[in-house]
């Protein structure tokens, strides 16, 4: 239907707004993506010392996930994971970067508070327990996205935790390089420059 198709058009749209790349380069520190892992997100934000800047990418880029399920709320009535997924898929992949964005870990928190917040409660637990065990932010990331699937099918249900698993899946192909870091040995710390 129409409004499935706004849905997932306006979830990608919401999602493709690359805060961290505009905030780092209106504070005047240049190109983000020319700066330590070379994302667009928080955790890289971090790395140029600014961490009221890093701050605000994290919640901005989150904001665009509970945005957009507020979208499918109101397109789609129960649907809420329909623009949640698209705007993961519009941070990792916007058309304004030729495709190239950021690797969507604040995004779906944004999405899984929004959509199932007990789910999102957990997760921020593993990522704040993986972050303090291992400091780096990419394991931490991987440890609570690849739990969300499980998490959402024990506290949500079936549909979520499959699209849950699908944004998995995305955020894992996304984090390809630091999978090969945390193998080798030279992930860098939080607030490392790398
Ligand atoms: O989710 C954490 C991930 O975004 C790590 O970012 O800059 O260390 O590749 P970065």
């Amino acid at each position: 239907s129409l409004a499935f198709v706004l849905a997932l058009a306006g979830g990608y749209l919401i999602g493709s707004i690359p805060f961290g790349l505009l905030l780092t380069h209106a504070a005047g520190l240049g190109d983000i993506r020319a700066i330590g892992s070379g994302n667009i997100g928080a955790t890289n934000v971090l790395r140029t010392g600014r961490k009221g800047l890093a701050i605000a990418t994290l919640l901005l880029d989150a904001l665009k996930g509970v945005a957009a399920v507020l979208l499918a709320r109101w397109l789609l009535g129960d649907q809420d994971l329909v623009s949640g997924t698209a705007a993961v898929l519009g941070h990792t992949m916007p058309v304004w970067l030729g495709f190239k964005g950021g690797k969507g870990g604040a995004t779906a928190l944004g999405v899984c508070y929004a959509a199932m917040w007990p789910v999102a409660l957990v997760c921020t637990v593993l990522w704040l327990g993986t972050a303090k065990l291992t400091r780096m932010s990419s394991a931490a990331t991987l440890t609570a996205v690849g739990a969300a699937p499980f998490v959402a099918l024990v506290l949500s249900d079936t549909e979520h935790a499959l699209l849950a698993l699908l944004v998995a899946l995305l955020i894992f192909w996304r984090h390809e390089g630091n999978i090969r870091r945390l193998i080798a040995g030279t992930e860098p710390k939080i607030g490392q420059k790398g």
